[in-house]
C-alpha cells in the first residue's frame, strides 16, 4: 500500500484525512501526547486493521477519540458525577478515562471488554480530523507493537509506511508520553497508567484517587526496594501495560542512588562509568541517558566512537525529558546499542509517569549504588 505523507497544516491534508477515516482506512495522525493510528472506532473491519498495522495483541483494547464533550453519552452507558467533573476539568487534554461502555461500541474496538476507554484530544489538527470525519475514532499510539510510541511523524512512517493510507505531519508532540488513564467504573477513581495529568491534579478536583496496585510496585522499584517478582504477576487492570513495551534491542539499566532517590548523585555517575567503561571494554556499542546537569560526568568516554551520550533534559524539567525520552530509546535501536545505562530521573509531576515507562523499557532492570 502507499502512504500519504502530508503537513498538517494544510486543509485538504485534513479534509483527505477525514475522507480516509469515513471510507474505514487508517490515518496517523498527531495528538499533543503521541502519534495515533486512527480508525473508525464503531467499524470492526477498522479495527481489525490497526491491530494487524501494528502486530499489535487483539485483546489490547483501543482509546476512543472524540471531538465534542457531549459524545461521551453516545459512547458510555453511564457518566457519573466524577467523570463529568473529570471532562470539565481536563477535556480537551491528556486524559483518558474508562467507563461502562454502550452496546454499539464493538468488542473488536474495546478487546471484548464491557468498557470503553474515551479521551478528546487537544490537538488541533487531531480535533478538527475528529469533527470532519464525523466519526469516532480508535486509536492506539501510531507504533508497531513493542516500539516507543512516536513522537514524530517520521518514528510513524519508520514503522508504519506501506501499512497504513495516510501519515498527517504535525511535528514533534508537545508532551511525549501519552495520557493519564483514569478507570472511573468504581466508586474510588484508579488510575491505570500515569501520564501529564497527575495523581495531585486528579485528586484537586474529585477527593481520592487510588493506583492500579501494579503501578505501586514500579513505584516502589524506584525506590530502591526491588518488588516480590511475584507481584509482576499481578495483572493490571489497562491489559497494554501487561506488556513488556517499548523495549530497545540493548539491555537498558536504569541506575539509582536508594539513599537519595531523587537526584543523580556522584556514586551514581560513577557506577554508570564505571559500568559503561567496562561495556565499551568488551566491544558493546554503549549509550548512557542522561540530564543536562550530569552529562559532563561521562566526558571521559567522549572520544570512544562505541560511546553515545544521549541528554534527555534538565533535572527540573520534566517536560524536556518527556519530549525526548522515546525518541531517545529510537535512537538507541538505529545507533545499533548493545548496552544502555540510564540515570533515573526525578519523580516530581510528570516524573512518575518518565520513569513508569523508562522502568518498562529496562525489564524492571534497576541497579542500587
Ligand atoms: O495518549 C494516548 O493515550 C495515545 C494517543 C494516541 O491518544 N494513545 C495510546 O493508546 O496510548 P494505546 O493503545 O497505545 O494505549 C491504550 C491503553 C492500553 O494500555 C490499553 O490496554 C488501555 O489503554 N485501555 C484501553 N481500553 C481500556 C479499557 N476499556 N479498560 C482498561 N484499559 C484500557
Ligand atoms: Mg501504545
Amino acid at each position: 500500500m502507499n502512504t500519504l505523507f502530508e503537513k498538517c497544516n494544510n486543509s485538504d491534508a485534513i479534509r483527505t484525512a477525514a475522507d480516509i477515516l469515513r471510507r474505514g482506512g487508517l490515518v496517523a495522525f498527531p495528538t499533543e501526547t503521541v502519534y495515533g493510528l486512527g480508525g473508525d472506532a464503531l467499524d470492526p473491519s477498522a479495527s481489525a486493521r490497526i491491530y494487524a498495522a501494528k502486530g499489535r495483541p487483539s485483546d489490547n483494547p483501543l482509546i476512543v477519540h472524540i471531538a465534542d464533550k457531549k459524545d461521551v453519552r453516545e459512547l458510555a452507558e453511564e457518566v457519573p458525577p466524577k467523570a463529568e467533573m473529570l471532562i470539565e476539568a481536563f477535556w480537551p487534554g491528556p486524559l483518558t478515562i474508562i467507563l461502562k461502555k454502550k452496546p454499539l461500541v464493538p468488542d473488536a474496538t474495546t478487546g471484548g471488554l464491557d468498557t470503553v476507554a474515551i479521551r478528546m484530544p487537544s490537538h488541533p489538527a487531531a480535533m478538527e480530523m475528529i469533527r470532519q470525519a464525523g466519526v469516532y475514532v480508535a486509536a492506539p499510539s501510531a507504533n508497531r507493537s513493542g516500539r516507543p510510541s512516536p513522537t514524530t511523524a517520521s518514528h510513524v512512517a519508520e514503522d508504519l509506511s506501506g501499512e497504513i493510507d495516510m501519515i498527517l505531519d504535525g511535528g514533534p508532540v508537545g508532551i511525549g508520553i501519552e495520557s493519564t488513564i483514569v478507570d472511573l467504573t468504581e466508586e474510588i477513581p484508579m488510575i491505570l497508567r500515569p501520564g501529564f495529568i497527575t495523581r495531585a491534579m486528579l485528586e484537586a478536583i474529585v477527593g481520592e484517587v487510588r493506583l492500579d496496585p501494579t503501578l505501586i510496585t514500579l513505584e516502589e522499584t524506584v525506590e530502591g526496594t526491588l518488588p516480590d517478582p511475584s507481584d509482576r504477576l499481578q495483572h493490571p487492570k489497562a491489559p497494554g501495560m501487561r506488556y513488556t513495551h517499548y523495549a530497545p534491542h540493548g539491555i537498558l539499566s536504569i541506575v539509582t542512588d536508594p539513599a537519595q532517590p531523587q537526584e543523580i548523585t556522584p556514586a551514581v555517575t560513577s557506577k554508570i562509568l564505571e559500568l559503561a567503561s567496562e561495556a565499551l571494554k568488551a566491544g558493546h556499542i554503549t549509550a548512557v541517558l542522561t540530564t543536562g546537569e550530569s552529562s559532563s560526568a561521562y566526558d571521559s568516554l567522549a572520544e570512544d566512537p562505541h560511546f553515545h551520550r544521549i541528554t534527555l533534559g534538565d533535572t527540573d524539567d520534566g517536560q524536556t525529558v518527556a519530549q525526548h525520552l522515546y525518541g531517545a530509546l529510537r535512537t538507541c535501536d538505529d545507533l545499533k546499542c548493545d548496552t544502555i545505562y540510564s540515570e533515573s530521573f526525578r519523580r516530581d509531576a510528570l516524573g512518575s509517569a518518565i520513569m513508569n515507562r523508562l522502568i518498562k523499557a529496562a525489564g524492571h532492570r534497576v541497579i542500587t549504588v
